[in-house]
């Protein structure tokens, strides 16, 4: 079922998610000859009364890094229909521009792919979802397939995500549906599983002996930027933490998985999802920087944080005891995604005065991709003094001429392959779902308060005295900095 004649479809095709990641992912994987004409044709779908040439011309600034002649070669590809998202006038356009091509070019196989990305608001899934089903399914029974792409937020706490887990459910097999985490499509995010089970090294270590804690951090420094009414619904625990963070803590906490069947390994991220303690209102800093306010689609009196710090707490054999620190910002102080695992003091420890830190293993997901291991090492020279020092795989030394896929572009081809592994299960987002729904109630019901920051900084400072709490040790003066070609 992996040949015959594709069709994409991008439906909200004038939109921003449209504009600035999917296109382009479909461009990138147009030019590494993923996409080839003449066996795949991609259609844009949205309100707006565009012809196909009005449509190329919104996205062709989104298109980047190749020559004139590929960028013309791969708009010609592209088609424009316009309709709304609940009428069947508009999908019936829709599905006979789809099979107007799937029949008139040379379609050996007689095969129909059909793939459908819903850069779309999450309120109209349910209302698109019908419309796909009733006008644009594959019209083979027996080869080819229909598969959906749905981008979160996937509801906004447990109860409205079951709900359109139902409604989608109905329509769909869990086989079509593909929920997209873009975080899975990173490149370090990918490498954990690897890293985690084809290393000696770490498996011994990778416990509560061992490990003191662990932080998932993500920063950016710029604030909601014209996103404001969007964000004020969700705020940063749905935006970031729920999805992104949670699902890095998935691969970093779970157990082996039986093999790397996709159900298997999701079978161990629902595991040890439901391993996860009820959150503590003590272990949780939430913030929201100073001027956020100033959207004026935001409310004057908006709770809702730009920045949180909490603590996962897992029970079972492995982790007892090591605290999760997962913390998400917006307008701090620069822009950054990385785990640290820090590694508990070494026990009996004749350096004692001299030693500076901890051992501490760090995966830096984006930007300047690097693993590094802080190490205390002898300080060079003719003193017998200790210092800290760094065993450093840095992606953009070692990896000269390895140019790095973007995210999207990586689950788009998945997705085409049929490979469900980087995607979420819908048991896996009810549990995620579980874990933060009380706090988020609690939260939108003014249980807890923000406290405010200042743009630009490291965020609350309530945040790093609660690092602190955890047993976390920073290790002072140390900085490590990305190595760069000469
Ligand atoms: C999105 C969030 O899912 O991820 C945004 O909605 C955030 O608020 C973005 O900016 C971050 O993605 P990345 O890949 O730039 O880290």
């Amino acid at each position: 079922s992996e040949s015959g004649y594709l069709s994409i479809v991008v439906l909200g095709a004038s939109g921003d998610l449209a504009k600035k990641k999917t296109f382009p992912a479909l461009f990138h994987l147009f030019l590494q000859g993923f996409l080839k004409p003449g066996e795949v044709r991609i259609f844009g779908y949205a309100r707006s009364n565009l012809s196909d040439d009005g449509l190329r011309e919104r996205i062709r600034g989104y298109l980047k890094g190749a020559s004139d002649e590929h960028l013309s070669q791969f708009l010609q590809l592209i088609k424009y229909v316009s309709g709304s998202y609940d009428s069947g006038e508009g999908f019936g356009l829709l599905n006979n521009a789809i099979s107007k091509y799937e029949t008139s070019k040379n379609n050996e196989s007689g095969s129909y792919r059909r793939l459908f990305y819903l850069a779309l608001p999450p309120s109209v899934y349910p209302s698109v979802c019908k419309m796909i089903k009733s006008y644009c399914m594959n019209p083979s029974s027996h080869t080819g397939w229909t598969r959906v792409i749905v981008e979160k937020p996937f509801g906004k706490d447990l109860d409205s995500a079951e709900e359109l887990s139902a409604e989608l459910g109905q329509l769909f097999t869990e086989e079509q549906l593909y929920r997209i985490d873009h975080y899975l499509g990173k490149e370090l995010v990918q490498n954990l599983l690897v890293l985690r089970f084809a290393n000696r090294l770490f498996l011994p270590l990778w416990n509560r002996d061992n490990i003191a804690n662990v932080q998932i951090v993500f920063k950016e420094d710029f604030g909601t930027d014209g996103r404001g009414g969007y964000f004020d619904q969700y705020g940063i625990i749905r935006d970031i933490i729920q999805n992104h963070l949670l699902q890095v803590f998935c691969l970093v906490a779970m157990e082996k998985p039986v093999s790397l069947k996709p159900e298997h390994i999701r079978d161990e991220k629902v595991k040890v999802l439901q391993s996860v303690e009820p959150i503590k209102h003590e272990e949780v800093v939430i913030g929201q920087y100073d001027g956020y306010k100033d959207d004026p689609t935001v409310p004057n009196d908006s709770n809702t944080p730009t920045y949180a710090s909490l603590v996962l707490r897992v029970h079972n054999e492995r982790w007892e005891g090591v605290p999760f620190i997962l913390k998400a910002g917006k307008a701090l102080n620069s822009r950054k995604a990385e785990i640290r695992v820090q590694f508990k003091d070494a026990p009996g420890d004749i350096f004692r005065c001299k030693k500076q830190g901890r051992n501490e293993f760090v995966i830096r997901l984006q930007p300047s991709e690097a693993m590094y291991m802080k190490l205390t090492v002898k300080k060079p020279g003719l003193e017998m003094a200790t210092e800290q020092s760094e065993l450093d795989l840095s992606y953009g030394m070692r990896y000269q001429d390895v140019k790095i896929p973007e995210a999207y572009e990586r689950l788009i081809l998945d997705t085409i392959r049929g490979d469900q592994q980087h995607f979420v299960r819908r048991d896996e987002l009810r549990a995620a779902w579980e874990i933060f729904t009380p706090l988020l109630h609690d939260i939108d019901a003014g249980k807890l308060k923000s406290v405010s920051y200042e743009p630009g900084t490291r965020g609350p400072q309530q945040a790093d005295e609660l690092s602190k709490r955890m047993g976390y040790l920073q290790t002072h003066g140390y900085i490590w900095v990305p190595p760069t070609l000469s």
